[in-house]
């Protein structure tokens, strides 16, 4: 009787132990046949994938149904399902997640800041996607969009239409960025320096290769052809254009007469470069020149003459000779032939005193 009751008893307290002791419920994410570790441990599901709920039953992966939250959007649990049977919150437009599965209960945890993306270029939300610029599509070239942050998903956002850069101006893309064709957007080469063509594409004045046309030089264009002075014509002798870099398809253009350079100084051309006078190069020391010269001769025999001397009757014997005064004749010492003479006046002398 007592022991039937005893049994009884242990029996209840056995249940007791059994029932407020259960076996460990599998957490969100694994499974087993039970749903809990009393038959087997719960297995883990695959890698970004989670079960709907804790206690999941399941014999495969099959049961890990729910996908990690992608990165910009977010959940308490950082699964598009969670414990409130809610889904993944988007973040607020022009920011994003750290990363993909990010949990948390607020946009707060929208931590990057996207950057809008350029002019030129979209995306389906107007940013970018990583605060980089990545994620962004570029209109194709010669077209962009009228602003920043601009909506789109094909190039049809793309409304504006560029134009190429004018010659003597580059941009990255050889486009303007307005379209207006007033250059906006393009660099201008600098003075001096342009480019071959229209719709020059570069980032620095390396592009710019033509050089101007030198003064007394003229071009359809004003610049060279290539950067090494072929493509300018030459005026004719004598005349020259008023400025470097000259737009002419004649001679017609030289409008500048030059004038000869006058005796005592050279150039290269034999005429001053403004018709003013100037470019013309006074002759050195012991060097003299007559009009028009190309270049200054020197004196002969050791003569010397001052800088800028218009005849050979210039140069002149050097101190302590002498010589004619026709420019060019060998000069003698004179002094010591004084010398010699004293010496043979006093021979003479003495032979006579004796
Ligand atoms: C942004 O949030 C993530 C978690 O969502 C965190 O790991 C990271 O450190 C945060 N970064 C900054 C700059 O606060
Ligand atoms: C660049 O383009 C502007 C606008 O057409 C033009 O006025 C300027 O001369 C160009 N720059 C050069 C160096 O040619
Ligand atoms: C200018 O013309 C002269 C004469 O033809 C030529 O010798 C010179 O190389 C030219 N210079 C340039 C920069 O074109
Ligand atoms: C020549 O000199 C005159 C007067 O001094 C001046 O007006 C003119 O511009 C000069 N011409 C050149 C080509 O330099
Ligand atoms: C020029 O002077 C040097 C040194 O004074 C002398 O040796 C030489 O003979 C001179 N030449 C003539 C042509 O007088």
């Amino acid at each position: 009787m007592n022991k039937k009751l005893f049994v009884f008893i242990a029996v209840l307290c056995f249940l007791e132990v059994v029932l407020s002791n259960p076996p460990p419920l599998c957490p969100p994410c694994t499974y087993s046949a039970t749903g809990d570790s009393s038959s087997s441990p719960c297995t883990n599901c695959p890698s970004g994938l989670c079960t709907k709920d804790a206690a999941t039953v399941g014999q495969d992966p099959s049961v890990c149904t729910i996908k990690p939250c992608p990165k910009g959007k977010y959940s308490s649990s950082g699964f598009d399902y969670s414990q409130f049977g809610l889904f993944c919150n988007n973040c607020p437009p022009g920011t994003t997640t750290a990363s993909s599965q990010t949990s948390g209960n607020s946009p707060q945890v929208c931590n990057v800041t996207l950057k809008a993306c350029a002019k030129g270029s979209y995306s389906a939300s107007g940013y970018d996607t990583d605060g980089s610029g990545a994620g962004c599509t570029a209109c194709t070239a010669g077209t962009s969009t009228p602003n920043i942050q601009t909506t789109g998903t094909d190039q049809s956002v793309c409304t504006l239409t560029l134009k190429a850069c004018p010659k003597g101006n580059y941009s990255s893309s050889g486009f303007d960025t307005d379209g207006s064709g007033s250059g906006a957007g393009c660099t201008p080469c600098t003075a001096g320096t342009s480019t071959p063509n229209t719709q020059t594409k570069g980032i620095d004045q390396s592009v710019c290769t033509l050089k101007a046309c030198a003064k007394g030089n003229y071009s359809a264009s004003g610049f060279d052809n290539d950067g090494s002075g072929t493509g300018c014509t030459g005026c004719t002798a004598g005349t020259s254009t008023p400025n470097t870099q000259t737009i002419g398809v004649d001679q017609s253009i030289c409008t500048v007469t030059l004038k000869t350079c006058p005796a005592g100084s050279y150039s290269v051309s034999s005429f001053d470069t403004d018709g003013n006078g100037s470019g013309c190069n006074k002759c050195a020391v012991n060097t003299y020149s007559a009009q028009g010269a190309t270049s200054c001769t020197s004196c002969t025999n050791n003569r010397t003459s001052p800088a800028g001397s218009t005849a050979v009757t210039a140069c002149v014997c050097p101190q302590g000779t002498s010589g004619p005064t026709d420019g060019v004749s060998s000069c003698s010492t004179t002094s010591s032939g004084s010398i010699n003479t004293l010496f043979i006046s006093l021979f003479f002398i003495l032979m006579c005193l004796f």
